[in-house]
């Protein structure tokens, strides 16, 4: 099959223009376009005027040192004071910033005078222990509010801080701290997981053992749980935070001046320290979130269900809601504790309006029915997002309709650590949305779709997605390493930033992304994403989720094989048999065509995660391939794997 066919068979015909009621009260309009159009600097500095600058910039971007930018050259300003101060000196100090919900049920407000006493003690904490302008501290926490305070305080005296998933183990943390040499560690005894009470800090001690550089670890009582203790580094928050005054004068800093270093992984082992800086990123953090989720901050409840420790914690619930002045929900445990409706029971509670998660919780929802989210009064929401992977229309539709009340725009988010902001996204109250594409490029980026020979492909072609235009929030470098990051995303396309994802234009221009370039298989000789086929399979009314991989293959290169999880519901019979699976993969002949037909389809338990929900299609990859599995340390639950390989081995080949 051509890209021409396969690009054919991606374009949706199903349109969701914008009603009228909310294209009447939105933040962004279609005139944006056509400004960042005409002068895309020019728009770019007036977004940042959104912003509180102590000194105006003198320039708007110096890209003389490409691929190295510099935005806002010459303006000095302090991030936490734009993402506090301000609004208490506004008059908004009683407005509710935080809305805490542990696990267990406890909650606690923060209003924005709250939020500032809190994140100058914080600051006056640090600097007492030693930190400086410059350093870096590394911060290893639960999803409560100290995290963000700890966060915002790193960034009011200027030191940079590498916030580090509390889910990944002492040795991952032992890495980080020692790529970014940071001198103290922020955590807590532990955290609310499923239930009880997980530890944190025997993690930080192993790691801290071995790196020379922390002269202090600070730790937030969260759990009460017992912890060894080492007098000559150890320090309680409660000790020293809750003494020191609340006062303190932020200092303004170059645009260019760190702001946070954050760990994702590459192609290769080592994890590369992403380095973001301070006016560009806020700016365009803050613009994406005022235009892409439309907030109203005097009347929105925002939720974000991300992790702090990934960059949509970062961007989406600490920098760009912070600066606008958002209310937002804060949750710290997981979707299933006490009751697998324990998310709708938030948005009910809380009335959330605005809503941001990723497809692979749709579709867990998907997968434990309707009856749990229609058990609640989801009636506040008004806009819901989508990041992290691509969106299969299955999953957008139910989103949509389940959730959103068929009337919720639904705004499909692509972007990366990298690129430090929402980047590729409808803009609700614009755009007409096809569910699954995320459409198109947001005002101010430039972006394109190009072959092999870096020529843009057109409507109905299919290549690698890359940035022609440098922007605001982009990766300033690698941490340590500027050689490192020409060769990773400078390298392959001249002048170009090379994402790492395939896409494709359909017929009407709208932008489908295939997943990460390695992800796409070729079957004699034809691409197939395994994001198509994915798909397909969802589409099927007996699937709730899929995972597809290429296996290699003497006759066509790669086969496609696929592991499904089926919705609950389906009777014990049709699950185990034959028949299913033939069906499966005529139904993905029928959607696709019979190149995409999998060779093998296994109906399995669960699928293997990451820790941050994504699926580790190179584990299912060795399965499929019959190789040893290796390292499975970084999935969320290991004995996963032990479950798809026997079940994989029983099953057998077709045709
Ligand atoms: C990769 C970046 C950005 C925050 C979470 C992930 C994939 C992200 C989408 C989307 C299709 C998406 C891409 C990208 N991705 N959003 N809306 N549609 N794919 O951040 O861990 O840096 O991963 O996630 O493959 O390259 P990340």
């Amino acid at each position: 099959m051509s890209n021409d066919a396969l690009a054919n068979l991606l374009s949706e015909d199903r349109v969701f223009p914008p009603s009228a009621d909310f294209a009447a009260q939105a933040n962004a309009s279609s005139e944006m376009y056509d400004e960042a159009a005409a002068d895309r600097l020019a728009f770019w500095a007036e977004q940042a005027r959104y912003l509180t600058w102590e000194r105006e910039f003198d320039e708007i971007l110096d890209w003389s040192d490409a691929p190295f930018a510099r935005w806002f050259s010459g303006g000095t300003l302090n991030v936490a004071y734009n993402c506090v101060d301000r609004h208490v000196e506004n008059g908004f100090g009683t407005q509710v910033a935080i809305r805490f919900e542990g696990e267990p049920g406890d909650r606690r407000d923060i209003t924005y005078a709250e939020l500032k006493d809190e994140v100058c003690k914080a600051a006056n904490a640090l600097l007492e222990l030693g930190v400086a302008s410059g350093d870096r501290v590394a911060i290893y926490m639960p999803m409560i509010p100290e995290a963000i305070v700890a966060m915002l305080a790193c960034a009011r005296i200027g030191a940079a801080h590498s916030v580090v998933f509390a889910g990944f183990s002492s040795e991952a943390l032992r890495s980080r701290i020692d790529d970014a040499q940071a001198v103290v560690v922020i955590t807590a005894d532990g955290q609310n997981r499923r239930g009880s009470a997980m530890p944190l800090k025997p993690a930080v001690d192993e790691a801290v053992s071995q790196t020379p550089t922390v002269t202090n670890v600070l730790v937030v009582r969260r759990t009460g749980s017992d912890v060894d203790w080492d007098d000559s580094r150890d320090v309680w928050w409660h000790d020293i935070v809750d003494r020191q005054s609340p006062d303190h004068t932020p200092e303004a800093f170059d645009a260019e001046h760190p702001l946070f270093i954050l760990y994702t992984s590459g192609t290769t082992g080592k994890p590369k320290g992403i380095l973001h800086t301070s006016g560009g990123y806020l700016t365009q953090a803050a613009f994406t979130h005022r235009n892409v989720f439309d907030l109203k901050p005097d009347d929105d409840i925002y939720w974000c269900t991300a992790d702090i420790g990934w960059v949509t914690g970062h961007s989406y619930i600490v920098y760009g809601p912070l600066a606008n002045r958002v209310t937002q929900v804060v949750y710290e445990g997981t979707p299933d504790t006490p009751g697998k409706d324990r998310w709708w029971d938030i948005v009910e509670r809380h009335k959330v309006s605005i809503f941001y998660t990723a497809p692979t919780a749709i579709r867990t929802f998907m997968k434990w029915g309707d009856e749990l989210p229609q058990s609640h009064d989801l009636s506040s929401l008004r806009l819901l997002g989508s990041v992290g992977e691509p969106i299969n229309p299955e999953a957008w539709m139910w989103y949509r309709d389940v959730i959103g009340s068929g009337t919720c725009p639904i705004v499909d988010t692509w972007w990366q650590t990298e690129t430090g902001a929402i980047m590729i996204s409808p803009l609700p109250g614009v755009t007409a949305c096809k569910p699954g594409s995320a459409m198109g490029p947001l005002p101010g980026i430039g972006m394109a779709v190009v072959d092999d020979n870096q020529v843009p492909v057109g409507n109905g072609g299919g290549g690698y997605l890359v940035l022609t235009e440098p922007w605001p929030s982009m990766l300033r470098g690698i941490w340590g390493d500027p050689e490192r990051f020409k060769e990773t995303y400078w390298s392959r396309f001249a002048g170009m930033y090379f994402a790492g994802d395939g896409a494709k234009l359909d017929n009407d221009g709208a932008i489908w992304l295939l997943g990460r370039v390695d992800d796409v298989m070729n079957v004699s000789g034809h691409r197939i994403s395994t994001t198509e086929v994915e798909s397909a399979l969802v589409s099927h009314e007996a699937v709730a989720e899929a995972a597809v991989v290429g296996a290699t293959d003497e006759t066509t290169g790669q086969g496609i094989v696929a592991f499904v999880i089926l919705r609950g519901g389906v009777p014990e019979e049709t699950a185990t048999g034959e028949q299913l699976v033939k069906d499966l993969r005529d139904h993905v002949a029928t959607e696709i065509g019979p190149i995409a037909k999998p060779r093998q389809i296994m109906v399995v338990p669960e699928l293997p995660k990451t820790r941050s929900g994504k699926i580790m299609r190179r584990l299912l990859r060795d399965v499929a391939e019959h190789r040893d599995m290796g390292d499975v340390t970084t999935l969320a639950d290991p004995t996963v794997m032990n479950l798809i390989a026997t079940g994989l081995d029983a099953g057998s080949d077709e045709d």
